[in-house]
């Protein structure tokens, strides 16, 4: 089957410290990867650029057939490819539903080139998705009130509006309690199932990995060091020594 998203000799160096290190990475469409790994091992970098917010030294990105290399996030995101963040990059000054509507001309406002768009959302597509991530109900609060965990599905909310194929998702558990994770995720994934989006998550919690990922890559110092199916990979010994830890 054709890759949906694919990298070959993807690699950035901050200065001495290698983030990515000649990646070369496949997934198929319908795939729901787990991404693990230390912190500071290169899991945001590698979103990063494949979503168009840094730009790789050197390697290549494609997308459903399109060669993305070095193109906008606006461009990535127009082409199908959705994502959320570390630190739920919603507007708090706005209601949950402004959010949505705004959703298209946020990809600019992350890159600091604000510019609310005309061709705002369908409002029909807002209330689905509003309704599919469970915050009807919070259609009229302002995106700043919001509990971390609302706060999270907004975010994943204000990309799946924009109905992608591929959702990226940067730890969408960050930050919300253990007794909440569960509960987020099984939103998340029920949502993104409906809408058959391919999906990316990066995650720290191994109980999380275990429950909803059909495949796991585990990053090690800028490079996949393990990738294949989730018990083989939290089998391997490289990955219990430096990503689960004994
Ligand atoms: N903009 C930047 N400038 C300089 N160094 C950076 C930058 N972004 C990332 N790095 C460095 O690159 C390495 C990889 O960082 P990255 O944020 O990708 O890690 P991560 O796996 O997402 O970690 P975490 O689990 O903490 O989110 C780290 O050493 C980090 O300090
Ligand atoms: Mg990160």
């Amino acid at each position: 089957m054709t890759a949906l998203l694919s990298t070959r000799g993807l690699s950035l160096a901050f200065g001495g410290v290698v983030a990515a290190d000649a990646i070369d990475f496949d997934l198929a469409p319908g795939e729901r990867l787990a991404v693990v790994g230390q912190n500071g091992a290169g899991k945001t970098t590698f979103i990063n650029i494949c979503t168009g917010y840094l730009k790789a030294d050197a390697g290549q990105v494609f997308f459903a057939g399109h060669d993305v290399t070095g193109q906008s996030p606006r461009a990535i995101t127009r082409l199908g490819v959705g994502r959320s963040f570390q630190l739920p990059q919603v507007f708090g000054e706005h209601t949950v539903r402004e959010c949505l509507l705004l959703a298209s001309s946020s990809v600019q406002r992350r890159q600091g080139l604000w510019r609310p768009l005309a061709s705002a959302v369908d409002a029909h597509e807002v209330d689905a998705t509003l309704e599919l991530l469970q915050l009807q109900d919070r259609a009229n609060d302002l995106a700043g009130a919001l509990p971390e965990g609302q706060r999270k599905l907004l975010d994943v909310a204000m990309a799946l509006v924009l109905r992608p194929q591929l959702m990226i998702m940067d730890e969408p558990t960050s930050g919300v309690s253990t007794d909440e994770k569960h509960g987020l995720m099984a939103v998340l994934m029920k949502a993104l199932d409906e809408r058959q989006v391919t999906s990316i998550f990066v995650e720290h919690d191994i109980d999380i990995v275990r429950r909803y990922a059909t495949r796991l890559a585990a990053w090690i110092a800028g490079k996949i060091a393990a990738d294949g199916a989730p018990e083989e990979v939290l089998r391997d010994p490289l990955v219990i020594k430096n990503v689960i830890g004994e």
